[in-house]
């Protein structure tokens, strides 16, 4: 990374696998932006961040929030070479227990959001013909979803579509755009759904025989944004521990 590639936004920063990216980010000495709609929850994430993590706090379903919170980055910190769109919010609801509003509200955090950063970093990564913009997915676009439900296994295929839309629109101009599919990673959205017995017997059923860590999820987010990963773009990294070969 050279010093006028250095500044990332996460968004769901205060998640478990967002937290994950902060840190490695930080790690490789990159300033990063950290977006979340939970201030509180941000407030360890900036304290780890060893001076490179400020803290933005808006729901990015609302465009007009997106605006002007990306604006605010922008005139803090300056324009944005990375952007990690990892926010999502979890439905176990099947088609007929998912009501409209709950439709609209997961196709608007998990898909739109992701529109609304990704139109307003574009334009400055033009301008530096670099970038670099991973959006987190899930096996659940790939299997219809075990025991995720319909509104988001369609919200995370939809991001699949808009990985592929927007790669396809800047394959001349030095940005890459990629996602990743993961499954099983060890945070919260997954454990707490889980009683200790089911744990194990899920991690039993992983190909890989456990749980993915939030570091190795993070790992790949940082190979598909270093410099040399230049080649790679409209690409979905599988991350679903063999439960599924493309
Ligand atoms: N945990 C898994 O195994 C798994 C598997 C596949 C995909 N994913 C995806 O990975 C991403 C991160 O998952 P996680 O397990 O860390 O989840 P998490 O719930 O721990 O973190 C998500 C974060 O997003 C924030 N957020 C939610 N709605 C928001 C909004 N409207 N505006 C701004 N921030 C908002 C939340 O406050 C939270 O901090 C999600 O997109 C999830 O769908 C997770």
């Amino acid at each position: 990374m050279t010093s006028t590639k250095h500044l990332a936004i996460v968004t769901g920063a205060a998640g478990a696998m967002g937290r994950s990216v902060v840190e490695a980010l930080v790690e490789a000495g990159i300033t990063t932006a950290a977006v979340d709609i939970k201030a509180d929850a941000l407030e360890p994430v900036v304290a780890a961040g060893r001076g490179l993590v400020t803290p933005y706090v808006f729901d990015i379903s609302d465009p007009a929030a997106v605006h002007t919170g990306a604006d605010a980055i922008r005139n803090d910190l300056g324009t944005v070479d990375i952007l990690v769109n990892n926010a999502g919010i979890l439905s176990n609801n099947k088609a007929l227990g998912t009501t409209p509003e709950e439709w609209n509200r997961i196709l608007a955090v998990n898909l739109n959001g992701a529109f609304y950063l990704t139109r307003e970093v574009l334009p400055g990564m033009r301008e530096k013909k670099w970038g670099r913009i991973v959006n987190i997915s899930s096996w659940a676009a790939k299997c219809g979803g075990l025991t995720a439900g319909t509104a988001y296994s369609v919200s995370k295929a939809a991001l699949i579509g808009l990985t592929f839309s927007i790669a396809a629109e800047t394959t001349r101009e030095g940005i890459t755009v990629n996602g990743i599919a993961p499954a099983f990673v060890r945070t919260p959205m997954v454990m707490e759904q889980l009683s200790a017995e089911k744990r194990a017997e899920v991690a039993e059923k992983i190909p890989v025989g456990r749980f993915c860590e939030p570091e190795e999820f993070a790992h790949t987010v940082m190979f598909l944004v270093s410099e040399k990963a230049g080649f790679i773009t409209g690409e979905i990294v599988d991350m679903n521990g063999g439960f599924q070969f493309d």
